[in-house]
C-alpha cells in the first residue's frame, strides 16, 4: 500500500539534518631524557592534564625488547609512581609483552593487553601507557582504542622509526589476514614522551629505520631538510647520536605539521603523501615474511619509486640519484632480491602491492612522488615495464657502498 503511493509520487520524501561534529584534538609531544627520573616532570605533567579522579589509573605495558636492553627500567618505573602515589598510581607491576613485527601478527598482543586494562579496571579517564617500538605502540594503541571505546594512551616510543614517525602519528593497527595494518583505528594518543636515553640501545640498522622516513619525509616536503641530511650522512652512518638525534626530531615535526595541516588527518582522501615508497615497502615486508624491517623497506620503496619519478619525466635524474645515493651513504639498502622475484605468470610479484595499496586507501590508486625533491606530485597509475627497468637499475645500484673509496664532496654534490 505505502510503496504504491510511493511509486505515484515523482520522488520519495527526503529529510536531511545536516550533523556537523567538530572535535579537536590537542597532545604533546615531548622530546626529553630521563623520563623515569623522578626529577622529570613530562610523564606527571601529561597524566595530570585534563579532568578524571585521583590518583590516576595506570596500566604500563613495556616491549620486552626495551625491558631487555634497560633491565632496570621496570624496577625505575615502580619507583617512579610509588614517588607520587597519592596523585598517579600503577594498577600492577609493568606487563612485558614481546615487541617487533610478531606482536602485530595476531591477536594475542592485543587481547592480554585488553585483559590487564580489564584487571586493572582502566577506565576512559585513566591511562594506558605503552612503552615501545613502533610495531608495540601499534598493538598497545589498538587495545587502548578498543577499550571502553578509547582509553588514554600515552605513547613512550623507544626506536628511532616510532620516536619521528609511528609514535607521534594518531594510527595504530595490527597485521591480518597476511595483509599490513589491515585492523586499526585512527586515535589520537593523550601525550608522546620521547625520551632520548631509548635511542642509546638501538643498533645501527634500528637507527638506520628513523633515518629512512626522516629522508621520506624530506623528499616530499622539505628541500633544506634532505640537504641537512645529506650533509650529515656520514656522521649518521659512524651512529653520531647527537647527528641522528637532530634528524629524527626535525623529521617528528614534520611529520606531526603534516598531519595537523593537512586536512586530512584521519586518511578519509584517497591521497597518502606521508606513505611516499610504502606501496612497495608494505609489500617487501610481508614477501620478506617480516625479516625486512619496516624502515629498510621503506628505503627500497621510496628509491624505486625516486627512480621511477625519473624515468617518467617527474624528477630531475640528478635528483633522483642523490636520493638512492644519500640512503646508501647513511647505510640503508636501496634494493632487496624480493623486488625481483615473480609469481606464476611471471608477473613482478612485488607489483601486487600496487592493488593492496589502492585497496587500503580506498578509490583511485594514488601515489605520492617527489617531484622536484622537497615537494610532491600524486600519480593514479604506474607503467608496471618503467618498475621493472627501475628496479633492475637499483639491483646494479644496490652494491655496498665503498665509503673509503670517495670523497665526501664527490659523493654529495649533484
Ligand atoms: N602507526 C603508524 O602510523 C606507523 C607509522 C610507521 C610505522 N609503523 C609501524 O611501526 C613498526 C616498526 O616499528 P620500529 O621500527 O619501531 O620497530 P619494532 O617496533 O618492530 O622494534 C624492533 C625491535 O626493537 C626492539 N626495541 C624497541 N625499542 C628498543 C630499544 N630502545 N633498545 C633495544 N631494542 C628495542 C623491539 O623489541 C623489537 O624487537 C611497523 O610495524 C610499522 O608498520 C606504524
Ligand atoms: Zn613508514
Amino acid at each position: 500500500m505505502r510503496s504504491a503511493s510511493i511509486k505515484k509520487r515523482k520522488s520519495a520524501p527526503v529529510s536531511v539534518h545536516h550533523q556537523r561534529i567538530v572535535v579537536r584534538h590537542d597532545f604533546p609531544v615531548v622530546f626529553t631524557w630521563h623520563l623515569f627520573s623522578p626529577c622529570n616532570p613530562a610523564l606527571f605533567d601529561a597524566l595530570n592534564r585534563g579532568d578524571g579522579p585521583r590518583p590516576r589509573r595506570c596500566l604500563v605495558v613495556l616491549d620486552k625488547g626495551v625491558a631487555a636492553a634497560f633491565p632496570e627500567l621496570s624496577a625505575q618505573i615502580r619507583a617512579y609512581f610509588a614517588d607520587k602515589s597519592k596523585l598517579v598510581r600503577l594498577v600492577r607491576a609493568p606487563l612485558a609483552i614481546a615487541g617487533g613485527e610478531a606482536v602485530k601478527q595476531s591477536t594475542a598482543a592485543v587481547r592480554r593487553i585488553l585483559d590487564a586494562l580489564r584487571a586493572g579496571n582502566i577506565c576512559r579517564h585513566s591511562f594506558c601507557i605503552a612503552v615501545g617500538g613502533g610495531a608495540f605502540l601499534d598493538a598497545a594503541g589498538l587495545a587502548a582504542a578498543l577499550f571502553h571505546r578509547g582509553v588514554r594512551l600515552v605513547r613512550v616510543p623507544t626506536t628511532a622509526l616510532a620516536q619521528c614517525d609511528s609514535g607521534v602519528g594518531v594510527k595504530n593497527a595490527i597485521n591480518y589476514a597476511g595483509a599490513k595494518n589491515l585492523l586499526g583505528t585512527f586515535a589520537p594518543p593523550w601525550a608522546v614522551l620521547n625520551d632520548a636515553d631509548f635511542l642509546d640501545s638501538l643498533p645501527l640498522p634500528l637507527l638506520l629505520n628513523g633515518i629512512a622516513e626522516a629522508v621520506k619525509v624530506a623528499a616530499i616536503k622539505d628541500a633544506a631538510f634532505f640537504r641537512a641530511i645529506e650533509r650529515a650522512a656520514p656522521k649518521i652512518r659512524r651512529r653520531d647520536l647527537p647527528a641522528i638525534r637532530r634528524i629524527l626530531r626535525r623529521c617528528a615535526l614534520l611529520h606531526l605539521d603534516h598531519i595537523a595541516t593537512s586536512g586530512d588527518p584521519y586518511e578519509l582522501g584517497t591521497a597518502r603523501p606521508l606513505d611516499y615508497g610504502h606501496w612497495a615497502a608494505h609489500k617487501l615486508e610481508s614477501m620478506s615474511h617480516h625479516h625486512l624491517s619496516h624502515g629498510h623497506a621503506v628505503a627500497v620503496g621510496i628509491a624505486l619509486d625516486a627512480l621511477y619519478a625519473a624515468r617518467a619525466g617527474l624528477l630531475p635524474q640528478k635528483q633522483a640519484h642523490r636520493l638512492v645515493d644519500v640512503l646508501r651513504a647513511c647505510g640503508l639498502p636501496v634494493y632487496a632480491p624480493e623486488l625481483a622475484q615473480t609469481d606464476r605468470r611471471g608477473r613482478l610479484a612485488i607489483l601486487a602491492g600496487l592493488e593492496e595499496f589502492r585497496a587500503h586507501l580506498g578509490g583511485e590508486l594514488t601515489l605520492t612522488l617527489p617531484a622536484p625533491l622537497g615537494s610532491r606530485i600524486e600519480i593514479h597509475s604506474v607503467d608496471s615495464s618503467l618498475v621493472s627497468t627501475c628496479i633492475a637499475q637499483l639491483a646494479r645500484r644496490g652494491q655496498p657502498l665503498n665509503l673509503e673509496s670517495q670523497s665526501q664532496d664527490s659523493r654529495f654534490k649533484g
